[in-house]
């Protein structure tokens, strides 16, 4: 196998796709130009090399590329398993250095400081620690949307913590948003049961006591589901019995639809979208890029 030794510096991307760990890729992706063969008279047999190594490389990026999606998709916590005990202890370490003061130490909540955690499940923790709502800064202060300070694992963990305690909804899992033939009947539910606090086009709107809806603009799809579950202050529980979960998943399609369709007029600018989309497109985008600049590479050798 002395032909197939000397030529992994050729590619100058190599080690991106060894990296990727698809070891399928490697072998085929030398080339024989080993001892002896000149460039004007190689053996026909590199010629075939040669696809076979372009090709082997292509798969690679495609490998490559669907490593990273992957990488995406499960960071974003579409179907994260059950917890575990690590979990439960990582979760509790981060509610003693910012929940403790406010919620207690067994959850039972502290007067005047924060209501108790009992019963209010993965769902509730996920839905405030995921909005950064919570760690609340400053007693008194309206709860309002923020960068969230913890991230999607640790807001997991904190989940599973505070349910392993004192049980309650859990953070769904799978797809949330219904497909696009669920939009009309998601449309109804939400006239029923949200625009009045909402608005009928999500924007939010004041309600008494000077408080306010919020706008549904930046709420993620598991966001939508977990306020169902958990209905934050002055927002009521979306129980499974009232709205089935059938239900909250056609209700999500149609904000998020009514999100991305509607911008009428002027610049929406502000309005970026939902940015896991972005990336997967993005990500997309620039696979395709690559293959293309690989097999121009490949064809002009
Ligand atoms: C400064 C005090 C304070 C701190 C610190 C704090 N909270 Fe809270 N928390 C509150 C108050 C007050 C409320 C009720 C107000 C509201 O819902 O907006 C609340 C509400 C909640 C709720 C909603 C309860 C329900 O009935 O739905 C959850 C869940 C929660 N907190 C989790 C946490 C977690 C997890 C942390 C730590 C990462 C944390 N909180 C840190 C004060 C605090
Ligand atoms: C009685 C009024 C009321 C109704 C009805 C209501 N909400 Fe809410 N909703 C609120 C309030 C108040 C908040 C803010 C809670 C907070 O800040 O802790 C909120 C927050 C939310 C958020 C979080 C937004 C963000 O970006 O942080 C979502 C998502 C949401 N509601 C969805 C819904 C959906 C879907 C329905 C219908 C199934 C609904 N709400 C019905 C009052 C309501």
């Amino acid at each position: 196998m002395t032909e197939e030794t000397d030529v992994d510096a050729d590619y100058g991307f190599e080690p991106a796709v060894s990296a990727t760990g698809a070891p399928a890729a490697q072998p085929a992706a030398r080339l024989n130009r080993g001892a002896g063969a000149s460039w004007g008279r190689r053996p026909r047999r590199s010629a075939v090399r040669r696809k076979l190594s372009a090709l082997a490389i292509m798969v690679g990026a495609l490998a490559a590329m669907g490593g990273a999606y992957a990488a995406f998709a499960t960071s974003s916590g579409a179907q994260e398993s059950s917890t575990s005990a690590q979990q439960i202890t990582a979760g509790q370490q981060l509610y003693q250095v910012s929940c403790i003061t406010c919620h207690g130490a067994n959850l039972q909540g502290i007067k005047n400081q924060g209501p108790s955690l009992i019963g209010v499940g993965g769902a509730a923790v996920y839905f405030q620690v995921s909005t950064g709502r919570m760690p609340l800064a400053a007693q008194g202060a309206y709860a309002a949307r923020k960068e969230a300070k913890y991230d999607e694992a640790q807001t997991e963990q904190l989940a599973a913590f505070v349910e392993n305690v004192g049980g309650g909804p859990k953070i769904p899992t799978g797809e949330l948003r219904g497909g696009s033939a669920t939009i009309a009947a998601g449309g109804s539910l939400f006239r029923l049961n949200c625009a009045s606090c909402h608005g009928t086009t999500g924007k939010g709107a004041p309600l008494s006591a000077g408080k306010i809806a919020p706008s549904l603009n930046e709420a993620t799809d598991k966001q939508f589901y977990t306020a169902m579950l958990s209905g934050p202050e002055s927002m009521p529980v979306f129980s499974d019995q009232e709205i089935t979960p059938a239900q909250k998943r056609s209700i999500i399609a149609y904000v998020q639809a009514l999100r991305s369709s509607a911008d009428p007029g002027g610049a929406g600018v502000d309005r970026i979208g939902p940015v896991s989309e972005a990336i997967v497109i993005w990500a997309g985008g620039v696979g395709v890029l690559m293959i293309a600049i690989l097999w121009i590479g490949a064809r002009v050798r």
